[in-house]
């Protein structure tokens, strides 16, 4: 056996010289555990009293405690030192503090009305399409009908985009066959009724969730970036009691079975004949307006190689950030798109 002062000896320096090494609060830690904690070595070191010869258990006891102090003393030294630069130095690292969990997000609030609504048109037999927001002005308006000189097609009413193909760029007033090719922001999702008509034949059922876009000051109720849901219906014997009908079904289920609508004759180029929709809120004792229906102008069926004599159609185009306000109590549009977590959390 070892002799009991030259063990204590050897603990005493191994230990010195590893908390010399110490970096770290949580090496320090690991250190004391090691050497001054419950099952420590140092409390090792006190068994050999016991162990030792009647003769020499004085010296043992002496120089163990000794150890013992001096080992203490030194932690506390090293710990202060640590202590110390955690609070002073810029980069400290407190490792017992809890971590930080991940904060998880959540849809926006207009993409999840979105989907409430397709979902709500899926179950009664819509499916769902999309379409380009940079549009060529045949999607945008010649196919929806609307002609060369209608003011929809001012300047001032639409973000045109310049491309760096000169073909693309003709000024606005120049021929139509010049003009025919030029590029904007969509400003209805009613292109997509076109883009879906040219690739698919009746019976058509579709809804369209979409941006779009239009140079309006913005205000509470204005955006120059806007959601809409565009509905098309094209089948034989089509009729507006269907139309009536579907959007009747629609608002019942989203606003709930008080709802009421009532539909204000209207014109769009599309659709003949037009309407506006206002949903009754018997809360606020107000109309309010969602978007434009009708049904299928002949030339728009004709555009797109579907025969009006065979086939009809109805459509409506609806604005999704007003649903989503009205659904959920919002009394702004910028709300939306101001990026504050505090409203966004909200839904
Ligand atoms: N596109 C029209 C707008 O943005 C809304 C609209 C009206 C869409 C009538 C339709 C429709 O599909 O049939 O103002």
């Amino acid at each position: 056996m070892p002799d009991a002062l030259q063990t204590i000896d050897e603990v005493a320096s191994r230990a010195n010289a590893e908390l010399a090494a110490v970096r770290s609060a949580d090496q320090l830690e690991q250190w004391r555990i090691k050497y001054l904690g419950s099952n420590g070595e140092v409390k090792n070191l006190m068994q050999l009293i016991k162990t030792a010869p009647a003769d020499q258990k004085k010296n043992v006891g002496q120089r163990a405690n000794a150890v013992q102090a001096e080992l203490k003393t030194a932690f506390e030294a090293r710990n202060s030192e640590f202590s110390a630069t955690q609070t002073a130095g810029k980069d400290a690292l407190d490792v017992t503090e809890p971590g930080k969990p991940p904060t998880v997000g959540n849809r926006h609030i207009l993409m999840k009305v979105a989907d409430e609504l397709t979902d709500l048109f899926a179950r009664m037999g819509f499916s769902t399409a999309s379409g380009p927001e940079v549009e060529d002005e045949f999607h945008n308006f010649i196919a929806l009908n609307i002609p060369e000189q209608h003011p929809a097609r001012d300047p001032l009413d639409n973000f045109y985009l310049t491309s760096d193909d000169q073909s693309q760029t003709a000024k606005p007033g120049a021929p139509e066959a010049a003009r025919k090719s030029q590029i904007l922001l969509r400003t209805q999702t009613s292109t997509v009724q076109i883009r879906v008509m040219e690739k698919q034949k009746p019976p058509i059922r579709v809804v369209i969730p979409g941006r779009v876009y239009r140079p309006d000051t913005v205000d509470a109720t204005h955006l120059f970036m806007f959601h809409q849901l565009e509905a098309l219906v094209v089948d034989k014997n089509v009729t507006m009691v269907d139309l009536k009908s579907t959007i009747m079904q629609f608002v019942r289920a989203y606003f709930g079975s008080t709802a009421k609508i009532r539909f204000r004759p209207s014109f769009f180029p599309f659709t003949e004949p037009s309407a506006e929709v206002d949903v009754w809120f018997e809360d606020r004792q107000k109309w309010i307006e969602l978007g434009g229906c009708g049904m299928v102008h002949p030339n728009v069926l004709t555009t797109c190689k579907i025969d009006p004599e065979v086939y009809s159609g109805w459509a409506f185009g609806f604005g999704i950030e007003r649903i989503a306000m009205r659904k959920y109590g919002i009394d702004d549009i910028r709300h939306f798109v101001e990026n504050d977590l505090r409203f966004l959390k909200q839904f």
